[in-house]
C-alpha cells in the first residue's frame, strides 16, 4: 500500500497566555491509500481539531500534514486549495445540503461554485453516485423532501463527487438512529471496496469503531493508542 497521509508532531493551542488550550500533543501516525480508520475519545479530547488539521481545514502550532509526500505547510494557500479540492472529501455530523435545492443540484453545486462546467462527465458522476448511495431516481426531489437517513446519503455522495482518496468524516452518524448508522458504515465500507476510498471517522461510538480496522484513541489531546482491528474477518 502507497502512504496517503502522513501527520508528524501536530500541536495545536487554541488562544494566548492563561486563556490558552493545548488541544493537541505530538500527535504523529501514517494512513495508507485504502485504510479505513477511526478516531475515538471523550468530547472534547481534540479529535475535531485534528480531523480539521488533517483536511487542512485550520494549521497547526506545529508539526506537519503530508499528502503524498507533500509537506502541506510549503504550499501556496491557492495551491493547498487544489490538493484539497482533489485529493479530500467532508462529512459531517449535520449535512449542510441547500434545502431548496433538488439532490442533483447539491451533487453539483460544489463543482459549479469552484467554476466548473457541469460537464457529461460530471453528469455521469452524478449519476454514478446516486447509484452508489441507492439513490437512484431521486435526483430531481428537493433535498428537504428527503428522510434525515437519506440526506446523509447525499451529503456522503457530495463529498464523493470529486471521486477523493480520503473521505475525513466527523461524527458522521451522530444525528442518525441505529438503522441509519448502521446503514451509513454499510456504505462507507462499500465506498472503501468499491473505489478503494480511504476513510478517516471520527465517533464516540465505541461500536462503530469496532467494525473499522484500526482504532486511533485520542486522550487529552495525544493519540495514547493506535491498534489494528484483529477481530474483524479479512475483506473479501
Ligand atoms: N476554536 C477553538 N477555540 C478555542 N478552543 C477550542 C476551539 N476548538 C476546540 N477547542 C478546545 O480544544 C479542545 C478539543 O476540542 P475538540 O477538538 O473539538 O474535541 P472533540 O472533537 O474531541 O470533542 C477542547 O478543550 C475545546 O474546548
Ligand atoms: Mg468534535
Amino acid at each position: 500500500m502507497a502512504e496517503l497521509l502522513v501527520a508528524t508532531s501536530l500541536e495545536k493551542v487554541y488562544g494566548e497566555g492563561e486563556i490558552a488550550t493545548r488541544a493537541l500533543k505530538d500527535v504523529s501516525f501514517t494512513l495508507e491509500q485504502g485504510e479505513f480508520a477511526s478516531i475515538v475519545g471523550q468530547s472534547g479530547s481534540g479529535k475535531s481539531t485534528l480531523l480539521n488539521l488533517l483536511g487542512l481545514l485550520d494549521t497547526p502550532t506545529s508539526g506537519s500534514v503530508r499528502y503524498e509526500g507533500t509537506d502541506t505547510a510549503l504550499l501556496a494557500k491557492k495551491d493547498r486549495a487544489v490538493l484539497r479540492n482533489g485529493l479530500l472529501g467532508f462529512v459531517f455530523q449535520f449535512h449542510y445540503l441547500l434545502p431548496e435545492f433538488s439532490v442533483w443540484e447539491n451533487l453539483t453545486m460544489p463543482a459549479a461554485i469552484r467554476g466548473q462546467t457541469i460537464d457529461a462527465a460530471e453528469k455521469d458522476r452524478a449519476f454514478e453516485t446516486l447509484a452508489l448511495l441507492g439513490l437512484d431516481g431521486l435526483g430531481d426531489k428537493n433535498a428537504n423532501a428527503l428522510s434525515g437517513g437519506q440526506k446523509q446519503r447525499v451529503a456522503i455522495g457530495r463529498a464523493l463527487m470529486n471521486r477523493p482518496k480520503l473521505i475525513l468524516a466527523d461524527e458522521p452518524t451522530g444525528n442518525l438512529d441505529t438503522t441509519n448508522t448502521e446503514a451509513v458504515y454499510k456504505l462507507f465500507r462499500e465506498i472503501n471496496a468499491e473505489l478503494g476510498t480511504t476513510f478517516l471517522i471520527v465517533t464516540h461510538d465505541r461500536r462503530i469503531a469496532q467494525q473499522t480496522d484500526r482504532i486511533l484513541e485520542v486522550l487529552d489531546g495525544e493519540l495514547v493508542q493506535d491498534v489494528r482491528n484483529e477481530y474483524l474477518a479479512p475483506k473479501g
